[in-house]
């Protein structure tokens, strides 16, 4: 029966047939172990002389690496590993034979090598155990937003204005129209779908054309916002909350085998859970000036700062009310203390730093038009979100997670670049 490697627990001592790629073989002449895999999971083939027709051993003879097969053969569980199964194989179909030597040998490869062949590289055991766990990430957002109320909304890449700012947009040329620029957030659409629908989120590509060669730092990457009418700034911060605990929550019940491959240490994966740590900007920053950090009062968390004070604690860190000049024109400033804004972001553990921007957002028309003078912007791309201030204004707030920062953290990565199937980085836009 035609079936895949994740269902082998349904067949044991049943013939099954899979259809797949040979990526390794071991033996020789008398028996050999093929190293299997279908997309679905890992599995190993054992072909004995003995037991087969001579021509199966003969097509196992000539398989190379990376060949297309279909094997069939009797499944049984393996004699130690438990939750683990082998296929006694008795038939061995080759669909494609590479005549070439696969390049991605077992050798350590440099960085740019597999970059350069990550279409191939995709295929090996710690890539698919990555893309597996961004599926579960992806998938727990949908879950948990719709089961919050929210509705998916989705918002345009190709849009008139800037969102977070006009230093590092993408320009398109627009017909006759002139240039259009590639989105750096769904928000501001999602902040007049709220209207409509009360709560959504959007899932998509944003694009950055800021030149930052770090860790943390994609041209292009995978954001989900969220926004929702009459949610202030405590409320927000309680949603992220559960949004983050339950996508902890599914990759631990779904990715166990995935976590493994990837040698991710998963206790303190199961310390993620609500209440996350709480401080203001202005504790952070005191803070960090104790470990040793030159990071100023009013200035924004760099990017070391982060990595030394998320390496301090093993649960997120929603850092509170940053001064309102880093950030956003959109931004409402806090009723206490004007000089800063009612935003946090939520900064991962384990040296991870910022996964999360969020916060309320302006809703007075007047006070918006006026951060909109300040921030230099001009007025007329922004008369539409404007409006939503004239018509029935709410006090609302919304967030952003970066996927691929998420991925990284959850998978245990060091660079979100193997976080993203096909990474675009200022120095790469191939494959
Ligand atoms: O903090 P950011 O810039 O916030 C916004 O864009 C808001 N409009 C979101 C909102 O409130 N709806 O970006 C949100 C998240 C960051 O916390 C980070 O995880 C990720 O997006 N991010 C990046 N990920 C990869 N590469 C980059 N260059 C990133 N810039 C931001
Ligand atoms: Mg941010």
């Amino acid at each position: 029966m035609l079936t895949t490697i994740a269902k082998f627990a349904d067949h044991v001592g049943k013939e099954a047939t899979i259809q797949g790629w040979m990526f390794n073989k071991r033996g020789s002449g008398k028996i050999y172990f093929l190293q299997l895999r279908d997309g679905s999971g890992i599995t190993q083939g054992i072909v004995e002389a003995s037991s087969v027709h001579p021509k199966v051993m003969e097509t196992a003879e000539k398989l190379t690496a990376e060949s297309s097969v279909k094997v069939t053969g009797i499944v049984s569980k393996h004699p130690k590993l438990a939750d683990t199964y082998e296929l006694q194989v008795n038939g061995l179909e080759i669909v494609h034979l590479c005549a070439d030597e696969y390049p991605i040998a077992k050798k350590d490869h440099g960085i740019e090598f597999l970059m350069d062949n990550r279409h191939l590289w995709l295929r090996s055991h710690r890539q698919w155990a990555i893309q597996r766990i961004r599926n579960t990430i992806i998938n727990a957002t949908y879950e948990y937003l719709n089961s919050e109320g929210f509705i998916k909304i989705d918002a345009p890449i190709l849009t008139p204005n800037a969102c977070e700012g006009t230093t590092d947009l993408f320009g398109v040329d627009y017909f006759e129209l002139g240039k259009a620029y590639l989105s750096q957030s769904g928000q501001l659409y999602l902040e007049a779908a709220i209207f409509s629908v009360g709560r959504c989120f959007d899932f998509g590509p944003v694009f950055r054309a800021e030149k930052s060669k770090t860790r943390r730092h994609l041209t292009e990457f995978w954001m989900m916002d969220a926004e929702a009418a009459f949610v202030e700034h405590d409320e927000n911060i309680k949603i992220q909350e559960g949004l983050v605990a339950f996508m902890v929550k599914s990759v631990l019940e779904k990715n166990l085998q995935e976590l493994k491959i990837l040698e991710r240490d998963i206790e303190p994966l199961k310390k993620i859970v609500p209440p996350f740590i709480r401080k203001t900007h202005a504790e952070v920053v005191r803070e960090l000036k104790g470990m040793g950090s030159d990071i100023e009062a009013m200035h924004d968390l760099g990017g070391d700062d982060e990595t030394l004070l998320t390496k301090k604690y093993d649960k997120p860190i929603f850092v509170d009310k940053y001064p309102a000049e880093v950030k956003a024109f959109y931004m409402k400033r806090d009723p206490q203390d004007p000089t800063r804004a009612l935003c946090a972001d939520l900064l991962a553990p384990e040296g991870y730093g910022e996964i999360i921007g969020g916060g309320q957002r302006e809703d007075d028309y007047e006070v918006l038009l006026a951060r909109i003078r300040e921030h230099d912007l001009p007025r007329e791309p922004f008369e539409w979100y404007l409006d939503l201030r004239r018509y029935g204004t709410v006090p609302h707030s919304g967030f952003g997670i970066g996927i691929e920062r998420t991925v990284a953290w959850l998978c245990g990565i060091h660079h979100i670049r193997e976080a993203i199937p096909f990474p675009r980085m200022i120095y790469r836009v191939s494959p």
